[in-house]
């Protein structure tokens, strides 16, 4: 099968994979098909696999998970079940599902067990359900589970029109709060406010902290009730100015690539509550929430309420173009590499 292999440490976006000993990425295009290792196990033929930052900071060697090399990179997916161990209840040949994996899903076929694997609803796009389970499963999480975020509450987004800032826009609308949402660049945000973002802040040409304030003030808000960060840096500082008493901060991630300090002493005398928020452990220590959650945010989708904006689709051999947007800050939602030529795939159910 095709697969893109990463066999050593280092930049994604400098090399087409295979085009010189420096290219950290191999495209084989004779991997092993992974065996059913076990009677419950699954074999999926991957339609779509969405890229995450983390997957471009495992590739630089720069992730919290450092797996041995080499590995096939890549955590979301989506495809077709292929073929099933004799035991397998759920799924038969040819359903539309998605999961995510630690690994691997930057190939043409992945093997899970059935119990990891959620079957697409009818009408969702199947590219589109591949994008679902990393970024609006973090956001879902934070939101819904963590902080309880509930309507009338004021929610901060920074980074809001990537992966999970755009999740997190969607899923605080649909939990009835007034949705601020902070991004670079004009075209960022114009499209938040096509989506209808109560406040859209473009970084290039406004000041944070005073266009909060005004626009708070204009809806006789106090201040922000949760700030959801993937940013980290100089920003979580600033917009930490924005807080209401009692107010949350979900510590989501770091891509401006600075760890952000938050003093103790000013949590404490404005009772904020800090959650940070590592995803991906939730599948050890509490599955169930996991399971819940993304099969909510299926219904969501198809329901409507939420819509997975991609902005730049590739193929295998493209990867490096592919992370070569995230790298350039240019993804408005997600970036997704596609497998097998057909267009728009649908699920069938
Ligand atoms: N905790 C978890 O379980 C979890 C799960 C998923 C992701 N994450 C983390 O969340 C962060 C975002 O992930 P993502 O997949 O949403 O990435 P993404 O789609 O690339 O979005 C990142 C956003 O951060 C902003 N940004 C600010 N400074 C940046 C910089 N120096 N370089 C790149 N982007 C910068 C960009 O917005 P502007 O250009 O508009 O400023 C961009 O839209 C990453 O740190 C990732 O590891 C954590």
């Amino acid at each position: 099968m095709e697969a893109l292999l990463c066999k050593k440490v280092g930049d994604p976006t400098l090399l087409p994979p295979n085009s010189s000993e420096s290219s950290p990425l191999v495209l084989s295009t004779s991997h092993p098909i992974p065996e059913l290792n076990s009677p419950t196990a699954v074999r999926v033929r991957v339609r779509a696999t969405s890229l995450n930052y983390a997957n471009y900071l495992q590739i630089l060697g720069k992730y919290q998970e450092k797996p041995p090399l080499p590995f096939i990179p890549g955590s979301d997916y989506s495809g077709i079940v292929e073929s099933i161990g004799p035991n397998v209840s759920k799924f038969k040949i040819g359903d539309p599902v998605c999961s995510f994996a630690a690994l691997g899903t930057f190939a043409q076929f992945i093997v899970a067990d059935e119990t990891e694997l959620f079957r697409v609803p009818d009408g969702c796009d199947l590219v589109a359900a591949g994008a679902l389970p990393v970024a609006y499963g973090t956001s879902h999480v934070a939101l819904v589970h963590r902080a309880r975020l509930s309507s009338g509450q004021v929610l901060l987004v920074l980074g809001a029109a990537g992966g999970v800032g755009l999740s997190a826009v969607q899923i605080g609308k649909v939990c009835g709060a007034t949705v601020i949402a902070v991004a670079r660049g004009a075209e960022k945000a114009q499209f938040l406010k096509s989506l209808g973002v109560d406040h859209v802040i473009d970084l290039s040409r406004t000041n944070v902290t005073e266009s909060v304030k005004g626009f708070l003030k204009t809806r006789k808000l106090k201040g922000v009730d949760v700030l959801y960060d993937p940013v980290g840096g100089k920003l979580t500082k600033e917009t930490m100015k924005l807080l209401n008493w009692g107010a949350q901060i979900l510590v989501i991630g770091f891509a401006s690539g600075e760890v952000p300090v938050i003093p103790a002493n000013i949590a404490l005398v404005k009772n904020w509550t800090i959650h940070g928020l590592y995803w991906g452990s939730y599948k050890i220590h509490r599955p169930g929430v996991l399971e819940d959650s993304l099969k909510e945010l299926l219904s969501w989708l198809m329901r409507g309420l939420i819509t997975v904006h991609i902005s730049h689709t590739y193929s295998l051999p493209e990867a490096n173009l592919a992370f070569s947007v995230m790298k350039d800050r240019k993804v408005v939602g997600k970036v997704m590499i596609t497998l097998d030529d057909h267009k728009n795939v649908r699920s069938k159910l």
